[in-house]
């Protein structure tokens, strides 16, 4: 993978990175109940009550003494592979400008150029580091988590102001950034800019961030983060699917899944239709029957949970599971996995309700593996102790193996 040229200065080069926590499994999950200094000691509660969706906080040092989960070259260097989403926004000689990646080392401005901001997705994809800083905010629920974004800036760099829909966790990694943020009413874009930069922005609020400090925004506050010397900033970002997306993909769903009528083999019939002198013209008669036909469509709980497990729970298009290379036979993954405990892989997506489990898109009825996979599915990890006693149900020690070599678990040792 092509490396950056050693033209850094110092202060990046040296800036703290955790340690490869490669092999180390999930993070504990957050308790509801408890103050956090993650939330500005709050609690999980009175944070999703007071502020989620509501309104934006300011928390400082919520990770105190933190490390960027990557260095600015592991950065870089993710940013160069195709199954990464990155994108280059430059702002030279007062233009905005806008590149998709990947980049190979040569594509990217130098670090001693001011004013350009590097944006890799889902990092958490791609390294477990990433991934536990993302556990940090499992207080929410997994279905609206969506992903680790890392921005790299040199002096000056920034998206320009703008709002998201979504809710969003601003966590300063390295360096300083300037935030300015404003309830505006106002969300007019500039024209001719491949960005979604506000047309007028007129901020209220304004903060320089350090390292370990963090800014929460829910959907619709304008911001503008400007970089103040070489930084690095994580955004944790949520998913909120829109009622069009959510509508035609149910509406897919249920007709492939051949519940609610919506595949009735029924035919369409017009015994009644007269000769016509127009034939290019679309009958009344056909539009009125169709939406006969569209309103027998019918559906129930259980559709919309089916439904919202798989899609929720589908990996996204860039993610592939490896087998493991070697893969074990069942009896040597369990006392492997008796020894040294199981985690999901980071990019396994697992949910589940009373009824039914879904793992990576797959749905499956929750029957036997309701006395085991709701833990399993939460803490993202079994310990070898809790491995051992579960195991002597064989169809579970079977299932786990099942996932295991399709790449959706790993046996390790636990943090
Ligand atoms: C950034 O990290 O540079 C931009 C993140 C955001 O504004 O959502
Ligand atoms: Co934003």
């Amino acid at each position: 993978m092509p490396r950056r040229p050693l033209d850094h200065p110092a202060s990046m080069a040296s800036a703290p990175v955790s340690p490869d926590r490669s092999h180390a499994g999930p993070a504990p999950l957050p308790s509801p109940d408890q103050p956090t200094p993650l939330l500005g000691n709050l609690t999980p509660s009175q944070f999703m009550r007071r502020y989620w969706q509501k309104k934006p906080l300011l928390i400082r040092q919520a990770i105190p003494q933190v490390a960027a989960p990557l260095s600015r070259d592991e950065l870089f260097d993710l940013a160069g592979s195709d199954d990464v989403e990155a994108r280059l926004i430059t702002r030279f000689r007062n233009r905005w400008q806008l590149a998709h990646g990947p980049f190979s080392g040569d594509d990217l401005p130098t670090v001693r150029q001011r004013a350009w901001t590097l944006l890799v997705q889902g990092v958490d994809l791609h390294d477990d580091r990433a991934r536990a800083l993302l556990d940090r905010f499992r207080f929410v629920p997994d279905a609206r988590l969506d992903d680790l974004m890392i921005s790299y800036a040199t002096d000056g760099g920034g998206v320009g102001p703008h709002f998201d829909s979504y809710d969003v966790f601003l966590l300063q990694v390295h360096g300083k950034r300037r935030w300015r943020i404003g309830a505006q009413r106002d969300l007019s874009l500039e024209e001719g800019v491949p960005l979604k930069v506000l047309r007028h922005f007129e901020p209220d609020e304004e903060w320089v961030l350090e390292p370990g400090d963090m800014l929460y925004l829910p959907p619709h506050i304008a911001h503008d983060g400007v970089a103040e010397g070489e930084c690095m900033t994580c955004s944790i970002g949520f998913r909120a699917p829109s009622t069009g997306e959510l509508t035609s993909q149910f509406l897919y769903h249920l007709a492939e899944s051949g519940s609610g009528g919506a595949t009735s083999a029924a035919l369409y019939r017009d015994p009644g239709q007269p000769a016509v002198e127009c034939p290019a013209e679309l009958p009344h008669a056909l539009v009125a029957k169709v939406g006969e036909m569209l309103a027998k469509v019918r559906w129930q709980e259980r559709d919309i949970v089916s439904f919202l497990g798989a899609y929720l729970s589908e990996p996204k298009p860039s993610v592939f599971f490896e087998p493991p290379a070697r893969p074990l036979n069942e009896a040597r993954f369990a006392a492997l996995a008796a020894k040294s405990g199981i985690r999901l892989d980071r990019r396994t997506l697992l949910l589940y309700d009373h009824r039914a489990y879904f793992v990576n898109g797959e749905e499956n009825a929750l029957s036997n593996a309701r006395k085991w996979l709701p833990e399993f599915a939460n803490k993202r990890s079994l310990s070898a102790k809790r491995f051992v006693t579960l195991s002597h149900d064989s169809s579970v020690t079977a299932l786990l193996h099942e996932w295991y070599c399709a790449g959706w678990v790993q046996v390790g040792e636990l943090a």
